[in-house]
């Protein structure tokens, strides 16, 4: 049995376009039904878990899982500059408050992926004044804080700066990811500084940010590719994270780095529905990538998971991360805790075909079923323990 430390949290994650359903005013929604769209399939109902929040909160609390990170939908909060809808909050605070009522730790990411469409309208992360924007927005969403221990800015920043790299034109890479814009690189930063600093107002509340490293691994005498290729994806994004209550690492699949950059998955390796090569010490990895460029942060392992059909790989890959992670903490790395991606079999940014779920969601009735592989994690989760 490997052992994990007392008060180890587990559970699993969601977001909230990605589950919720209707998210009508966010930019994400204009995209998918914007003429021409390259964007597969529309979000749509997602999982009704705007409606379903309470079952899928009994579920991890079922389960044995006893943390659970969802995220807030800005545009649902400010559907018009400077408009706070109070019903809004109210439903986030009715979310707080039954995860609390079941006995769930709630973790709230504010800003995951999506804008409300008028932000995106002024030029997004690159206008004037968007910092004070997402501090404003931060001063918002403060009544819903109040009692959390971790609250995530922003989710993903790096991949927030690539997306936007990505659409200033440079959208198909062969291998690896488009170059980050590294002015809303620079304003993701600010805007996180000043969010963390609004909700220090807050007493009890950890504040960090949360960041997918891409575990770069560079071939002999490509070092200094890989760094200089890597640090504007992941590292520069841990750096910013020194000093904070703690960071998120959200791990999945590795890179290889060649001497002309980043190599694309070898034929005949095993890959998963995302495509991405099927490699669980990404998360040991990451880990370990987070403690060198913010050493002395907590790590908390916000997302890990993978995108399979099958349920029983699923169990594999998990196992075989968690027997990672376990080591680098043996080594003295502090990590407060394990949360799956994710919770449901949800909308992956384009497509409901990956399926990345502890449960299933059947796309038409919303039933759920509760797959093994999250009974697997339950069972871990309530012995503190994997087994050998
Ligand atoms: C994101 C999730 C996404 C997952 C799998 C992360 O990049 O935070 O929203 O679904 O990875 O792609």
């Amino acid at each position: 049995m490997l052992q994990y430390p007392d008060g180890f949290r587990w559970g699993s994650a969601t977001a909230a376009h990605q589950v919720e359903g209707g998210n009508t005013t966010s930019d994400w929604w204009a995209r998918e039904h914007a003429p021409g769209t390259t964007v597969p399939e529309p979000s749509g109902d997602a999982c009704d878990s705007y409606h379903r929040y309470r079952e899928d909160m009994q579920i991890l609390v079922d389960l044995g899982l006893d943390t659970y990170r969802f995220s807030v939908e800005w545009a649902r909060i400010e559907p018009e500059p400077g408009f706070v809808s109070r019903a809004a909050l109210d439903h986030y605070r009715r979310m707080v408050d039954t995860a609390r009522e079941l006995g769930l730790t709630p973790m709230l990411t504010l800003h995951h992926f999506t804008l409300p469409q008028w932000f995106a309208a002024r030029g997004g992360w690159r206008s004037d004044d968007a910092v004070d924007r997402f501090a404003r927005y931060t001063e918002a969403v403060l009544p819903l804080v109040r009692d959390l221990e971790h609250v995530c800015t922003i989710n993903e920043p790096n991949m927030v700066a690539v997306m936007a790299g990505a659409s200033g034109g440079e959208s198909l890479v062969a291998a690896g990811l488009p170059a980050p814009d590294p002015v809303v690189t620079e304003a993701l930063v600010a805007a996180h500084r000043r969010s963390r600093e609004v909700l220090s107002a807050v007493p009890g509340v950890r504040s960090g940010w949360t960041v997918a490293t891409q575990d770069h691994q560079p071939e002999p005498g490509c070092e200094e590719v890989a760094h200089e290729y890597g640090h504007p994806r992941d590292s520069l994004f841990l750096e910013a994270a020194a000093g904070d209550d703690w960071v998120g690492v959200q791990a999945y699949t590795r890179t290889t780095i060649g001497p002309d950059g980043p190599r694309p998955v070898p034929d005949g390796v095993e890959t998963t529905l995302t495509g991405w090569e099927y490699y669980p010490p990404a998360l040991a990895d990451g880990v370990r990538l987070a403690a060198r460029w913010a050493p002395g942060v907590p790590v908390f392992v916000t997302e890990n998971g993978i995108a399979t059909a099958d349920d029983a790989r699923r169990v594999d890959y998990v196992r075989e991360a968690l027997r990672g992670l376990h080591e680098v903490m043996a080594e003295g790395v502090e990590v407060e805790g394990y949360l799956c991606w994710s919770l449901l079999d949800n909308y992956e940014w384009g497509s409901y075909a990956p399926t990345f779920g502890l449960v299933a969601v059947d796309r038409t009735t919303f039933e759920r079923t509760v797959k093994p592989s999250a009974r697997w994690l339950g069972d871990v989760a309530r012995a503190n323990a994997l087994p050998d």
